[in-house]
Parts: structure tokens; C-alpha cells; sequence
């Protein structure tokens, strides 16, 4: 039901990374459609709005943008509150950035609420001479953390809308498989998988 305020949900997202695989320019892209190539990193922590329709429903996504650098991540904690979605981006033209997927998902399992939506984001994935990460690897870490697998371009304004779609749909989809009543524990669950559906990650290559 449409409340007041024009809308139907109010989804809490994270963009979470290491400095400089770009964060900042996928929430630009996403909220304003636009890019720079000028770097200004994020110091302390910002979010954007958008309302996007899902289903004939107004879903209004809160994305927070937090700094990916080591010396603000304290500000940075307090900021998992109540968020349901986290989308965890590395540069694919960066492997160190990759390798540390693997220390944000465990700082993610350490203050973020149990079941958050996380999806991995491997981005700038339009500079492929420059790519240091293979798809199959992203892949194996993606299915291994239970999370869907999406290339970008910020720049190129490739899968931006469609990342941050699918995260709001899933965590959708979750809301409404706990809110209808249930058939059995199994059936849901066969839901939230279709939901979630691990065999489904596109990437650069594959539009
Ligand atoms: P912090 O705020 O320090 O955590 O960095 P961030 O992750 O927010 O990165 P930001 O969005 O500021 O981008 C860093 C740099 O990468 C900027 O110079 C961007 O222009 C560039 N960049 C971002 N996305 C892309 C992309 O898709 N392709 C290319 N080639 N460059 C990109």
C-alpha cells in the first residue's frame, strides 16, 4: 500500500570497497546518471535517494556511501544499522582490491545484521586490457558468500541500474516470502533461492 510520502518500501543500502574501485561513481551513476573521471575520495559517509518501481511497487532505496579508506572506518561502523542490502565492489583492473573482498565480508559478518542481501561488484569492468580478475574467480568467492555476481561500468554506464535493481528485488522478494503466510519451511525457502538465484551473474561479456 502507497503511504503518504509516495512510497511503498524504504530499503537501507550499503556500498561497501576498497578506496578508489568506485563507489562514489556507481551511486552517481545510479542516482544522477552521470560520471567523472575526477577522484575525490570519500571521507566520511553520504547517501543518495532514489525511488524506483518494482512490481507496480515505489521502492525508495537509501544508499550510503562510506569511505573506503582504513583511517575514516571507524565512522564507517555505526552505519551498518538497519541496512538490508550491501553491494561489496572491487575494481576489476585491481587485484589487491579483490583480495580484500574477503576482509570486508568478514567485517560485514561482524556488524552487519544476519541475513543483510550482499552482492559482489566487480567494476570499470570496460578497461578489459587492463583486467586483473577473472570472472571465474569472482564467481567462486561470489557463490562461496552467497552472493550474485555483476560486472559494472560506472563509466560506461554498464549494469549500474540493473545491480542495484536486482539487490532491491531480492531483498523484495524476501519481505514478501516472510510476509505471506507459509506453505512449509521448504517452500520458502525454494523462493528466496529463485530470488537469489546463484546461476544467473552477468557480466560485461554477457549483453
Ligand atoms: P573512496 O571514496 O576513496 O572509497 O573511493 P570510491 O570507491 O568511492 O571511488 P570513486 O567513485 O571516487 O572512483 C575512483 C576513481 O575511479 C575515479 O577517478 C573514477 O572516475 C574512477 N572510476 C569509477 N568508476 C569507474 C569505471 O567504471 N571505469 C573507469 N575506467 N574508472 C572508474
Amino acid at each position: 500500500m502507497m503511504d503518504k510520502s509516495g512510497f511503498d518500501y524504504l530499503f537501507k543500502l550499503l556500498l561497501m570497497g576498497d578506496s578508489g574501485v568506485g563507489k562514489s561513481s556507481l551511486l552517481f551513476r545510479f542516482s544522477d546518471d552521470a560520471f567523472t573521471n575526477n577522484y575525490i575520495s570519500t571521507t566520511g559517509i553520504d547517501f543518495k535517494i532514489k525511488t524506483i518501481e518494482l512490481d507496480g511497487r515505489r521502492v525508495k532505496l537509501q544508499i550510503w556511501d562510506t569511505a573506503g579508506q582504513e583511517r575514516f572506518r571507524t565512522i564507517t561502523k555505526s552505519y551498518y544499522r538497519g541496512a538490508m542490502g550491501i553491494m561489496l565492489v572491487y575494481d576489476i583492473t585491481s587485484k589487491r582490491t579483490f583480495e580484500n573482498v574477503t576482509n570486508w565480508l568478514q567485517e560485514i559478518r561482524e556488524h552487519a545484521t544476519e541475513g543483510v542481501e550482499k552482492i559482489l561488484i566487480g567494476n570499470k569492468c570496460e578497461m578489459e586490457n587492463s583486467r586483473q580478475v577473472s570472472q571465474e574467480e569472482a564467481k567462486a568467492i561470489a557463490q562461496e558468500n552467497d552472493m550474485l555476481f555483476f560486472e559494472t561500468s560506472a563509466k560506461a554506464n554498464f549494469n549500474v541500474e540493473e545491480a542495484f535493481q536486482y539487490l532491491a528485488r531480492v531483498i523484495l522478494n524476501k519481505i514478501h516470502n516472510q510476509g505471506v503466510p507459509q506453505l512449509s519451511p521448504d517452500r520458502n525457502q525454494v523462493n528466496l533461492r529463485e530470488a537469489g538465484s546463484k546461476g544467473n551473474s552477468r557480466s560485461c561479456c554477457s549483453r
